[in-house]
């Protein structure tokens, strides 16, 4: 049997590892912060102690991306010095690590997919914390493998389509930021992604390096934001108009790349990871956050 220990069990994907069906011959023991905690370094041999895993996944992170502007040393010490701590600790037992990261590590000036391997440079404290963290863990440990997602949404949870859902639900009219282009991508896959690739390394196929990991496709926060007022006016009876802003007209605290869509092909090439288009995934994950969709009376005709 191959023990898993899964951080951030409250988290978006913590929380979908948490709920997922193990593949045969893998258990996942996943913990909240009260018995992991990145930024108390001193947790981390306890819990690696008392659940003796062979692999570590790490989604947990501080990933409030404006609040980090004021809270850099916190951002710090869960992004990047947990995470070190934790790869250390890993390297002494001979555990491998599996650690999440994120497309704001790069600037978005990129005008193609972006690859594992081209330089990072992040905009703001978030952005290069993450990257801190990464670096933190190369020096120290060898198997690891470092998985940058993107755009992470969930049916539950604080994210773009709470957000969208809780101000559509009273406002008519929303303006949303057109030019920002990324992969926006449901926890849930990334579960099912880190268990295929738990499975290929049960099975022998040992996957190390950093690689990246999103749904199919490519749109932005106007084109999400679109696509979910089109499968909530399903349930609503009502579609909230969604205006196409710039990234100047609505500022915030922490600058984020124009372009930041991955480049998949390096895992895909190793491990069969299964991946839907964005669109697909959004629409699952919307139905399952508001329920059955309504039958309209014409296909209960159809159905007599
Ligand atoms: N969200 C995104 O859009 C996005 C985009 C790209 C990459 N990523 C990366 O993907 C990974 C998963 O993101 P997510 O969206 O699932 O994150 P999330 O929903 O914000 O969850 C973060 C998790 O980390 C935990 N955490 C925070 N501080 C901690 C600490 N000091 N010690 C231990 N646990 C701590 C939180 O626990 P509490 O509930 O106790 O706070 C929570 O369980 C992260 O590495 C993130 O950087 C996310």
């Amino acid at each position: 049997m191959m023990r898993v220990l899964v951080t951030g069990a409250t988290g978006q994907v913590g929380g979908a590892l948490a709920r997922a069906v193990a593949p045969e011959g893998i258990e996942l023991v996943t913990v909240g912060r009260d018995r992991l905690d990145l930024a108390r370094p001193g947790t981390i041999d306890g819990a690696l102690d008392s659940i003796r895993p062979d692999i570590v996944v790490n989604p947990a992170a501080y990933t409030a991306v404006d609040k980090a502007e004021t809270e850099p040393d916190l951002a710090r010490a869960v992004n990047a010095e947990g995470p070190g701590a934790l790869a250390a600790a890993c390297s002494e037992r001979r555990v491998g690590l599996i650690h999440l990261s994120t497309d704001y590590v790069f600037d978005g000036s990129g005008i193609r997919p972006y690859r594992p391997d081209d330089p990072v440079a992040p905009l703001g404290v978030y952005g290069a914390t993450k990257q801190a963290g990464e670096r933190a863990i190369r020096q120290v440990l060898e198997d690891h493998l470092i998985l940058r997602t993107a755009w992470v949404y969930a049916a539950r949870g604080q994210n773009f389509v709470s957000t969208m859902l809780r101000v559509g639900a009273d406002r008519d009219v929303l303006r949303v930021v057109a030019d920002q282009h990324g992969t926006p991508t449901a926890a849930v896959d990334i579960a099912a992604a880190i268990l295929a690739i738990l499975a290929a390394r049960r099975d022998g196929t040992v996957l190390t390096g950093t690689h990246h990991y999103t749904a199919e496709g490519t749109t932005t926060w106007h084109g999400m934001a679109e696509a979910i007022f089109a499968r909530a006016a399903v349930h609503w009876g009502r579609r909230p108009v969604v205006e196409a802003i710039t990234t100047e007209q609505y500022p915030t605290p922490a600058a984020r790349p124009a372009y930041s869509v991955l480049d998949n092909s390096s895992l895909d090439a190793v491990v069969a990871v299964p991946r839907r288009p964005w669109q697909e995934a959004l629409d699952a994950v919307l139905d399952d956050r508001l329920g059955p969709r309504p039958v309209s009376p014409a296909v209960m005709e159809g159905t007599r």
